[in-house]
């Protein structure tokens, strides 16, 4: 029987051709999880990445919404982003190039991490613009990233010390970034905790003493409580990923906020023997039916994913032979199916039961890659979960978002 035709009058017309659906809820609670773990210290949500790919102003506002004190972001431009959206929230940005704007940064009351150079960049920015820079001054603990050296710590303080009394600069905090604190038994962490408060030791002799001392990120946040400081960075779990491979998301108390989603865009029946995609590295070895998923790699769908979890309809396959750029295929496993083209597929999130890291085991890297990576050929849709009416979750309400009629309250809108 062939299967050409349109089996369905109306296949799922209210849902997107492809969206990330991205749940401020999931994000508010996610913050309120993490504040109530790491209390008294202080939250900084990392925003930067377009918000790990769920949109940074999106992002930024349920952080806030959650509790969130401060919001971090590698670059001057992304801290101004949200600026010019209206975000008054304190910011730091820490990732600079000599091509950083940072006269722009001290306009917009934009904090700086400051690693070594940037600190005489910033010092004459502040004073053509007579107002000082608020900075922090980070130290490589053992990261070996950025930072500034333990040798080369003691000059940058002198500095520092020297441009504060100018008031061109006012020292806020003194951070530190962790390098393996999503595996808690290594020892590496306890040694960059010591080298950090040596690291605060001679800040004070040197009259540092700033409000902020900052450390943890989310596997810090949960694993290390004497890296909590006054402050700790979260990001991932944020946005309801488990940094941990042996932790769930759902271990932590945390709840994914993006769900990737797409319908079928064709089924067909082939042959034993059927080569599948570019290479033909995978070929089917019975009769059986192929579904067609319209995400590739240029939409952040990874090229080298094989056998990755998608869900069609309320059943679980797998992903088969090379993803393509605008394309993969699913092999449904018998002739007989009942998938047809316009069912709902879910890649992750959602009620699907598959989480960004099962994509990440499938091609051999982490959650946080798969979300940042989201392409922007997909829509982000944002649906918040608790202001939706008889919202049965994301993909319910996913519905809600889409058509204009439901009397729901308005989401902030696409990222
Ligand atoms: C300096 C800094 N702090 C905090 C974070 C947040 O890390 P995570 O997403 O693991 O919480 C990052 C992210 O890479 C970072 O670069």
């Amino acid at each position: 029987m062939s299967i050409i035709g349109d089996p369905r009058a109306t296949p799922h017309p209210e849902a997107a051709e492809r969206a990330a659906v991205i749940d401020p809820a999931a994000i508010r609670h996610n913050v309120r999880t993490i504040a109530s773990y790491v209390h008294p210290a202080k939250v900084l949500v990392a925003v930067k990445a377009e918000g790990y790919g769920h949109g940074a102003v999106t992002a930024a506002r349920a952080a806030l919404d959650g509790g969130a004190d401060w919001l971090g972001t590698a670059h001057v431009s992304e801290a101004l982003v949200l600026r010019a959206a209206g975000i008054q929230a304190p910011i730091l940005a820490w990732l600079h190039t000599r091509g950083t704007d940072f006269a722009a940064a001290i306009t917009e009351h934009i904090d700086l991490g400051i690693s070594g150079w940037e600190i005489h960049h910033v010092a004459r920015a502040a004073e053509s613009l007579q107002k000082p820079a608020r900075v922090h001054l980070k130290i490589d603990t053992g990261l070996g990233r950025n930072g500034c050296t333990i040798e080369d710590w003691p000059d940058l303080l002198r500095l520092a010390a020297q441009f504060q009394e100018r008031g061109l600069l006012s020292v806020e905090g003194i951070f530190t970034h962790l390098a393996v604190a999503d595996e808690p038994d290594r020892r590496e962490t306890d040694e960059q905790l010591q080298v950090y408060r040596e690291a605060l030791t001679l800040a004070e002799e040197h009259r540092i003493v700033p409000d902020l001392r900052h450390v943890a990120n989310t596997p810090g946040a949960f694993s290390r409580p004497d890296a909590h400081f006054d402050m700790v960075r979260v990001g991932v779990g944020v946005y309801g990923h488990s940094p941990f491979a042996d932790r769930t998301a759902e271990d932590l108390g945390l709840r994914p906020a993006m769900e990737l989603r797409t319908s079928v865009a064709n089924v067909k029946r082939v042959r034993a023997g059927q080569g599948i995609s570019y290479g033909l590295t995978h070929r089917v070895d019975r009769p059986t039916s192929l579904a067609l998923i319209p995400l590739g790699y240029a939409d952040g769908i990874p090229r080298v994913a094989v056998h990755a979890p998608v869900w069609i309809s309320g059943r679980r396959y797998r992903s088969v032979g090379r993803v393509a750029m605008d394309q993969f295929v699913v092999d449904l496993g018998e002739l007989d199916t009942d998938v047809q083209v316009g069912d709902e597929v879910v890649i992750f999130g959602g009620d699907s039961g598959i989480e960004a890291a099962d994509w990440g085991s499938a091609a051999g890297t982490i959650n946080y890659e798969i979300i940042t990576r989201i392409g922007e050929r997909v829509p982000r849709i944002v649906v918040d979960s608790e202001l939706t009416p008889a919202a049965g979750g994301a993909t319910s309400s996913v519905h809600a978002a889409a058509s204009p009629a439901t009397p729901a309250t308005p989401p902030r809108g696409p990222a």
